[in-house]
């Protein structure tokens, strides 16, 4: 089974509540929202105040938040009450152990990504305490940016490696290179500028479901 969560970086900025209205109506099964700090990544994006507004006029909605933060540990809180699942960094200078320690006190689902230079091999001291591995497939900070194809290998080493978990793609995502990534073991696409490019979202979301029955599932 593969899900998708389309990235709102992607969207309209001047009609948010639009895009994630035609997200969910086509069929999405998470939202991807990208928090930046302008430190950990070049560039800034959404905030607290968004979340929050997000789950209050989508209570249904899952709400899949990346951290791109320096220090997460000092707003897990208050994303936490909105979200579904959150991702750290494993590259951040603080305790990542301990930031996922607390987003399972929580009981939110906890989620490590790795940068692309960052090797596999780092995330196995967290395989325990990470529901789910985001491996990004562009370097972190931008929309519309060209896939990774080496990154296939990181998804598939992984799984060589014994990680059970949920694994998410992040960046550069298309209909064409889905394929790959399913056959490395993913289960988690998220999908920003293809989704919201797409003449047809909804057929996409179905083409994509169904790639999952069809390979693993
Ligand atoms: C990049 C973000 C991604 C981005 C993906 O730092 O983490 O979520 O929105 O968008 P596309 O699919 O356009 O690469
Ligand atoms: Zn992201």
């Amino acid at each position: 089974m593969i899900r998708i969560a389309p990235s709102i970086l992607a969207a309209d900025q001047m009609h948010l509540g639009r895009d994630v209205r035609r997200a969910m109506e086509a069929g999405c099964d998470y939202v991807h929202v990208d928090i930046m700090d302008g430190h950990f990544v070049p560039n800034m994006s959404f905030g607290t105040d968004l979340v929050h507004s997000l789950h209050t006029n989508f209570p249904e909605l899952k709400l899949d938040v990346h951290l791109m933060l320096d220090n997460p540990e000092k707003y897990l809180h208050v994303f936490g009450q909105y979200a579904w699942g959150i991702t750290v960094h494993e590259e951040i200078p603080g305790d990542v152990r301990s930031c996922l320690e607390t987003l399972r006190s929580m009981g939110l689902n906890p989620g490590l990504s790795l940068r692309p230079g960052t090797p596999a091999e780092r995330a196995r001291p967290f395989f325990d305490l990470a529901d789910r591995i985001l491996v990004m497939t562009v370097e972190p900070g931008f929309g519309g940016q060209p896939f990774r194809w080496d990154m296939v290998d990181k998804i598939r080493e992984l799984r060589r490696m014994g990680y059970t978990g949920s694994i998410e793609a992040d960046g550069g995502l298309t209909l064409e290179n889905l394929p790959a990534l399913l056959e490395a073991g993913l289960d988690v696409a998220v999908m920003g500028t293809a989704f919201y490019r797409s003449l047809d979202m909804k057929g996409d979301i179905q083409k994509i479901h169904a790639m999952g029955e069809d390979g693993r599932s």
